[in-house]
């Protein structure tokens, strides 16, 4: 596939350094500082290619949006009309900026503010740094990425991307479901935490059915 990259910092840089070892392709933009941003290309080798989030956007199979929250509404100025785009929104909401209404999830929030993509929230739950540890780790040890979103076949693409780099990936719902996967961690919620596939899918039954989730689970 060709992986778009709006914000290639600790976030989009692991996507990129993920897909690319699994032998995708990556298109990376969206910088302050174009050098850097051509250099940490071309660390990644010939599979990177560096361009305007306009142009991600326009060539890539999916584009993920890792920029900080104040700045998404900027990115998305830059990468110009979305229509029927996939885009993969791993932004969580810290520091300023618009955000959600009260009782509304950050996912429908954003959601909203790109009316016209194929919105799908991941890879906002661990660290940068967990998750580059833990790609690739098979088994019953592989760690799950959540995912969300209101296009089922927006999400089938996700979870083989998330699958593709090494992580299981679990959709947790719509956006309107997804509040356990969103910022502060605290108890009864998915944020912060490390999962795997057995106790996720517990969880999901829990959205499901409106009731509390299981405790979080802890790993040797
Ligand atoms: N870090 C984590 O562990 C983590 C975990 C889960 C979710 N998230 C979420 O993922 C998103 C990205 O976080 P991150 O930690 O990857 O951020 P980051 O390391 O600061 O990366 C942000 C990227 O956006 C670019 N950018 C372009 N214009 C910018 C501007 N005006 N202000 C700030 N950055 C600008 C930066 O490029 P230049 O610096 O080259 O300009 C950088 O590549 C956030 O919404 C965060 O909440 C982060």
């Amino acid at each position: 596939m060709r992986i778009g990259i709006i914000g290639a910092g600790h976030i989009g840089g692991n996507v990129a350094h993920q897909a690319v070892r699994v032998g995708h392709e990556v298109i990376l933009s969206f910088s302050r500082d174009p050098a850097t941003l051509r250099a940490f290309a071309s660390g990644l080798g010939d599979r990177a290619a560096v361009g305007t989030p306009r142009e991600v956007v326009a060539s890539a199979d999916l584009t993920v949006l890792a920029v900080p929250w104040g700045v998404v509404g900027l990115a998305l100025e830059q990468a110009g009309p979305l229509d029927g785009r996939l885009v993969v929104d791993t932004t969580n909401q810290f520091g300023s900026g618009p955000g959600p209404a009260p009782g509304q999830t950050a996912a429908a929030f954003n959601a909203s503010r790109m009316p016209e993509a194929r919105y799908t929230k991941s890879f906002n739950t661990m660290t940068s740094g967990f998750q580059a540890a833990v790609a690739g780790r098979s088994g019953h040890s592989r760690v799950v990425q959540w995912l969300c979103g209101d296009d089922e076949e927006a999400k089938k693409v996700v979870a083989g991307f998330v699958e593709s780099l090494g992580y299981a990936p679990v959709d947790l719902g719509g956006v309107a479901d997804c509040a356990v996967m969103e910022s502060p961690r605290r108890p009864n919620a998915v944020y912060g935490e490390e999962y795997r596939l057995a106790d996720a899918l517990a969880v999901v039954d829990a959205v499901r059915a409106g009731r509390p989730i299981p405790p979080t689970p802890a790993y040797r």
